[in-house]
């Protein structure tokens, strides 16, 4: 099957493929070990890309800027504080102008809304870089670690214990289902992901062969293959910290609960930044079970395939 993304955006995974996803992960498997080969390419001379974040960022901002600006591109960081975003111009106009000075577009901040207003008036690829409601290149990276420790993942088994409604769930959902992964969320049942893309998950589960799962005892986790936590309180929420903290402290990933997933080669994710002592002890994510580093390491190369596929 011939897969060309060319001109294509990346805003929730929900309309990319299984095969397209397969694909995207196949190309960061090369581009990493391209790149641990010493290889060096300009792939991207001559293109821009807008670095739009209105939320914090380390890794997401470093990956692209260094992904792109690696390969001869030309990353420009624009603050969502310095830019006209949605203040004084409308956001369709701010897209048709970044459309014309710019190949791509990377957005983080809060709406959904505002990274699909991007893309529609742009005329560009634009990337979600995480949204309240999304996370999409996290998901990427997420299971390509997961290959990297477990090979060809159809058929095994994520458990995300924490705050199921977040965006990194949610992406993760996602991508579980289109490509045949058990997903299983372990939480109070108040932060299970919502009805509506639970919903749009079990359809695409029932054709993947993914088992999705929801449940609030962390028993749950037996014979899975990664457990995986991200923070209680996601950029934007502080004014839920003490009813979160209250809510999810029962289900901190600590050495215990590994252990229960009854075997010794299981791993932990996390797609960072962690708070230690909240969702994760670190004996944990600092111990021999962690991937966590690999993961953030991980989202430079599925970012830059993502570049690559869609804007070259
Ligand atoms: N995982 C992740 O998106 O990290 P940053 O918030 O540092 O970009
Ligand atoms: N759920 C977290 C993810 C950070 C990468 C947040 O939105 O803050």
């Amino acid at each position: 099957m011939t897969i060309n993304l060319k001109g294509r955006s990346l805003l929730t995974l929900l309309d990319y493929s299984g095969d397209e996803i397969r694909y995207l992960l196949d190309m960061a498997k090369d581009l990493k070990d391209e790149k641990n080969r010493g290889e060096a390419h300009q792939r991207f001379a001559g293109k821009t890309i807008a670095l739009i974040f209105e939320k914090r960022s380390t890794r997401t901002r470093c990956a692209f800027e260094t992904a792109f600006g690696e390969e001869g591109g030309h990353p420009v960081f624009l603050s969502g504080q310095d830019i006209h975003l949605g203040v004084k111009e409308s956001l369709e106009d701010t897209a048709r102008v970044l459309g014309r000075m710019f190949n791509a577009i990377q957005f983080r901040g809060f709406k959904q809304t505002t990274a699909e207003v991007l893309a529609q008036y742009s005329g560009v690829p634009v990337y979600n870089g995480l949204t309240d409601d999304f996370h999409p290149t996290q998901a990427l990276a997420d299971i390509q670690t997961l290959e990297e420790n477990f090979g060809p993942s159809k058929g095994k088994k994520i458990c995300f214990i924490g705050d199921g409604r977040n965006n990194v769930a949610r992406s993760l959902m996602v991508i579980c289902a289109k490509l045949g992964i058990h997903f299983t969320v372990i939480a109070p049942p108040s932060l299970f992901p919502d009805a509506t893309l639970t919903g749009k998950c079990r359809a695409l589960a029932a054709e993947s062969g993914a088992r999705l799962e929801f449940s609030p005892d962390t028993a749950s986790v037996e014979g899975a293959d990664a457990l995986y936590t991200d923070v209680w309180i996601s950029m934007g929420e502080e004014d839920k910290k003490a009813e979160r903290t209250k809510l999810l402290s029962p289900y901190q990933v600590n050495q215990t609960l590994m252990n229960k997933t009854g075997r010794k080669d299981s791993i932990f994710l996390h797609c960072l930044p962690a708070v230690k002592g909240e969702e994760v002890t670190a004996e944990v994510i600092d111990g021999p079970q962690s991937r966590a580093w690999d993961e953030a390491e991980n989202r430079k190369h599925t970012i830059k395939a993502v570049m690559l596929a869609t804007m070259c």
